[in-house]
């Protein structure tokens, strides 16, 4: 089945901009936040009904170590890392599981540590 796919270039952005000097990417670009602690990537979601659901997010780190991410639903955050792909224009997919409630949800990944977040491609809800 297919998720609903959520462009992380359409966001909310702290600290980052939108480029697409990487290619691979979906969309128009993708996300490349400041290389700081507290920059974030912050998605909203209205679903249907309260839930369970898979959120995939598509990213690149071009760099030889994780990247540590809080990734914070409705508030609610767990740390998640994401390991080096190799290359900024390799973009693996890194999923987790977490509760949505109906109506209005909001995503956001904040980088942890001074390296700030990867890049983000996009982010898949699937309920
Ligand atoms: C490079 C790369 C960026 C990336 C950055 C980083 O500058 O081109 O896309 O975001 O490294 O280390 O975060
Ligand atoms: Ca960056």
């Amino acid at each position: 089945a297919t998720g609903t796919r959520l462009e992380a270039e359409n966001a909310t952005i702290s600290r980052g901009v939108v480029n697409s000097d990487h290619a691979g990417y979906s969309g128009t670009g993708f996300v490349n936040t400041d290389n700081v602690a507290g920059a974030y990537v912050q998605w909203a979601h209205h679903a249907p009904a309260a839930g369970s659901a898979t959120l995939t997010f598509r990213y690149a780190n071009g760099t030889t170590t994780s990247r540590q991410v809080a990734i914070a639903v409705n508030g609610a955050s767990t740390n998640v890392d994401f390991p080096a792909t190799g290359a900024w224009s390799t973009w693996q997919n890194r999923s987790i599981t977490v509760p949505l409630v109906a109506g209005a949800n909001t995503i956001r990944a904040t980088a942890i540590t001074a390296g700030g977040c990867p890049n983000f491609d996009y982010l898949e809800i699937l309920a």
